[in-house]
């Protein structure tokens, strides 16, 4: 069939659950499609790239991987790592290896509360509750600046050193991603994580951009907590949150905890942007390839079809993501929940609801 907009994506599933939830997500975004009557389609080529690969090739992907990604309007990510492969390996191998060099910086994970599935914050049940976590991608403790063995000290006496790069312009462009971001919302406030209390020079440039940066944002509302408070206040008081900006590290963690509060980290979505649009961006669950429950049927697939839901957004599709998002919750407030959950569906089961919900 010959669409008006045809979208180019990359779908690299990689490894273990990631396989599953991208086949699911890919069987969603293909129903979304044929029901448009010819608005848009959606031309996939798939990637065996994986820890697979690897244990065949010595390579996370191909060789000219990056070259053949560029040409792509976006990237469907499943999750990388496998037992038998070292993580690091794998990580750097691939998800790491695109976000850096596709400038990616901006890592957007959303944090929401859905009908029909509880929370642990007994909270949730009578609370609005509805932050994004903003987390700076492309730097700080994730920069990869280090080394092993310095000096040849050898075994039993090794030194490691793993440094954290900040820069005034990459901690400058996520500041303003989340102020732009906060003025979009309801509650325009960004909340800054910080360790400038022991972090003395990274995290010290870090508040001092973002008081800068403020200044510039006179409507929207600001404040700075330090890490250990931040993950605090996200069980005492997440209404209180609504953009929450931080380090690569510190949002990493503060994300997985976010998705946590709201049920599972099967729920949680994710988003690798590089806003200037020079490189494809890539969207991505932010849950791992779950050996424990890998091939069973077991996996949530609604992180990836929110993942998939903010690549429409990208792709100038709103009211398809919010058609999405809306199935996302009829099928959740239906009780059609994967054993994460509390629920008895398979992953089948849910991509199946999924489905049904956005034709009813
Ligand atoms: P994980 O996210 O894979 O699993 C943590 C827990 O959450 C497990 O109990 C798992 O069963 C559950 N879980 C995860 N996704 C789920 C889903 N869709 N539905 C239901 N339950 C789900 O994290 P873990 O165990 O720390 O790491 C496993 C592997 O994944 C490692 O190799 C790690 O390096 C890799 N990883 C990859 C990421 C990525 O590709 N972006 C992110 C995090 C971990
Ligand atoms: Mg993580």
């Amino acid at each position: 069939m010959s669409a008006a907009r045809r979208f180019r994506i990359a779908a690299i599933p990689a490894d273990g659950v990631g396989r599953e939830v991208v086949a699911a997500g890919r069987e969603v975004l293909d129903a979304l499609a044929a029901g448009s009557d010819g608005a848009f389609a959606f031309d996939w080529q798939e990637f065996g790239w994986g820890c697979e690969y690897y244990t065949r090739t010595g390579r996370m992907m191909a060789d000219d991987g990056l070259t053949v990604l560029k040409e792509f309007d976006a990237i469907y990510f499943g999750a990388v790592g496998w037992p038998g492969v070292p993580d690091h390996i794998s990580l750097w191998g691939l998800r790491l290896a695109i976000c850096q060099n596709f400038d990616q910086w901006a890592n957007v994970r959303p944090v929401r509360f859905l009908p029909g599935v509880r929370s642990p914050l007994r909270k949730a049940d009578d609370t609005e509750l509805d932050w994004v976590v903003v987390r700076e991608n492309s730097e700080g403790e994730y920069a990869g600046l280090g080394g092993r063995n310095l000096s040849a000290r050898g075994p039993g006496s090794e030194v490691a050193v793993q440094s954290a790069l900040f820069t005034e312009a990459g901690c400058e462009r996520i500041m303003r991603f989340a102020f732009d971001l906060a003025r979009t919302r309801t509650r325009r406030k960004v909340s800054s994580v910080t360790k400038s209390n022991a972090q003395q020079y990274g995290m010290v440039l870090w508040d001092d951009v973002f008081r800068r940066i403020a200044r510039d944002y006179p409507d929207v509302e600001t404040e700075s907590v330090l890490v250990d408070a931040m993950s605090a206040k996200f069980v005492l008081r997440p209404e209180d949150l609504s953009v929450v900006v931080a380090s690569n590290l510190h949002a990493d963690i503060l994300s997985d905890l976010g998705s946590a509060l709201a049920g599972s980290l099967g729920l949680a979505a994710s988003a690798n942007l590089n806003p200037e649009r020079r490189f494809p961006s890539m969207f991505e669950p932010v849950h791992g390839s779950a050996p424990d429950i890998a091939g069973q049927g077991l996996a949530n697939p609604i992180g990836a079809v929110g993942s998939a839901a903010m690549m429409l957004d990208h792709l100038g599709l709103p009211e398809q993501a919010a058609r999405l998002h809306a199935a996302i919750e009829a099928t959740t407030a239906a009780g059609i929940l994967t054993r994460d959950l509390g629920g008895a569906a398979s992953t089948e089961d849910v991509t199946k609801a999924l489905i049904d919900a956005l034709n009813p």
